[in-house]
Order: C-alpha cells, then sequence, then structure tokens
C-alpha cells in the first residue's frame, strides 16, 4: 500500500470525484462520456483517496471474444491526479484491480496504452487478439494484453466490447 492512500473498490457516491478527476489528468480528451456510460454498465471501478479526496481511478469492463462468453476484460480509462503521478499510486491502483479480477476468474485483461508503462505490470504486445477498431501499425505494440490464469491458452479472435467503447476515436491511442 502507498503510504496514506486507500485503494478500494469504487461506490456510487465517488460518480462526482470521479468525473472531475478526468479533465485534469486530460486536459486535451473529453474522456467523461465514456466514464459515466462505463459507471452505468457496472464496470469494476477501483480509486485510490487521500486526505478523504479522489486522486485516482481506473476501470476493468467485462468483454468477450467474437460474442462467445469467454471471461476477458478491457482495462481503461486510468487516471492519477496531475499532482500525485509518478508516486506509484497508479500501480497500486491497477494491481489492486487486476489481483481482484483474477479471484473472480478473469482470465485475460486488454489494454491499448504506452506499452512503458503497462509493460512494468506485465502487460504484453498481443498479435493474437485484434481490438475492436483497426490501428495504425506503428500502434501495435500499444495493444496488449495479460494473462491472469495458470493455463495461458491463448487466444485468438476480435474482442467484443459493450457499446460505451464502440466509437473509433477511443481507440486512437492518446499520448504514445
Ligand atoms: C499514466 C498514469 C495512469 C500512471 O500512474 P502514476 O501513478 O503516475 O504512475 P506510477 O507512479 O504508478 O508509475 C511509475 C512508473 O510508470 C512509468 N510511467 C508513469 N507514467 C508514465 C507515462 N505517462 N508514460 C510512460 N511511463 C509512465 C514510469 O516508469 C514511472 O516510473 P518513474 O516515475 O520512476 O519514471 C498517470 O500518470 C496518469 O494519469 N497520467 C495522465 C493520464 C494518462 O496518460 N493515463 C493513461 C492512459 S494509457
Amino acid at each position: 500500500m502507498i503510504k496514506n492512500v486507500e485503494i478500494r473498490q469504487a461506490l456510487p457516491a465517488d460518480a462526482p470525484a470521479i468525473e472531475a478527476l478526468y479533465p485534469a489528468a486530460f486536459p486535451d480528451e473529453d474522456l467523461v462520456p465514456l466514464v459515466r456510460d462505463l459507471q452505468e454498465l457496472a464496470a469494476i471501478s477501483f480509486v485510490g483517496l487521500a486526505n478523504n479526496g479522489l486522486v485516482a481511478h481506473a476501470a476493468f469492463t467485462p468483454c468477450s471474444l467474437a460474442g462467445r462468453g469467454d471471461n476477458v476484460a478491457l482495462l481503461g480509462p486510468v487516471a492519477v491526479a496531475p499532482d500525485r503521478q509518478r508516486q506509484g499510486i497508479g500501480s497500486a491502483l491497477l494491481r489492486a484491480g487486476l489481483r481482484h479480477l483474477q479471484n473472480a476468474g478473469t482470465g485475460w485483461v486488454f489494454v491499448l496504452g504506452d506499452p512503458g508503462y503497462y509493460g512494468c505490470l506485465g502487460f504484453k504486445p498481443d498479435d493474437d487478439v485484434r481490438p475492436p477498431y483497426r490501428l495504425p501499425e506503428e500502434w501495435r505494440g500499444a495493444w496488449q494484453s495479460l494473462s491472469l490464469s495458470e493455463h495461458k491458452t491463448p487466444l485468438r479472435d476480435q474482442l467484443t466490447v459493450p457499446q460505451a467503447w464502440r466509437r473509433q476515436a477511443l481507440w486512437t491511442p492518446y499520448g504514445l
């Protein structure tokens, strides 16, 4: 645990603070509509709290492969308050979320993001499972997966995401 930071699953009452966090962490991108949609979807969300304020959030959306019932999830978005970044809070939040998913039987987690960051958590570029939208060739390494199961049966096919994620603009990696 990071000193003086409590990490727990998000509660409905956290919604206003979560929505206030995103414009601060992503000043050039409006992720609030996605975050709202994910709250309605009951995505699995984790928050970091310090001095009674919310300083971090991460969401995991249950998904499937080509419409089958595989137990897989999509990670994102993730945000840490600008004045609390690079203090280990994001990593601690994601590790807590991944442990939770693993205990709940999720087999694989996918993410589109900076491999320099997600690689530290064990994510590896994935060429076998396709993202819902085609990515530019130079961004292929940003599509990554992490197996949470001991039986790492390789997966194939396309990730099927719920409506909240079916907007092409969300699949343009930002800040790579
Ligand atoms: C990216 C983000 C979630 C990481 O959370 P964090 O709490 O700041 O990161 P941590 O302290 O847990 O991780 C530390 C390490 O991760 C790496 N890292 C952190 N932020 C990084 C970034 N934006 N890009 C690449 N590597 C990064 C670094 O190696 C860092 O170690 P260092 O400070 O010793 O160099 C957070 O910085 C953030 O919200 N940034 C703005 C929004 C964003 O880009 N979200 C991610 C979308 S993919």
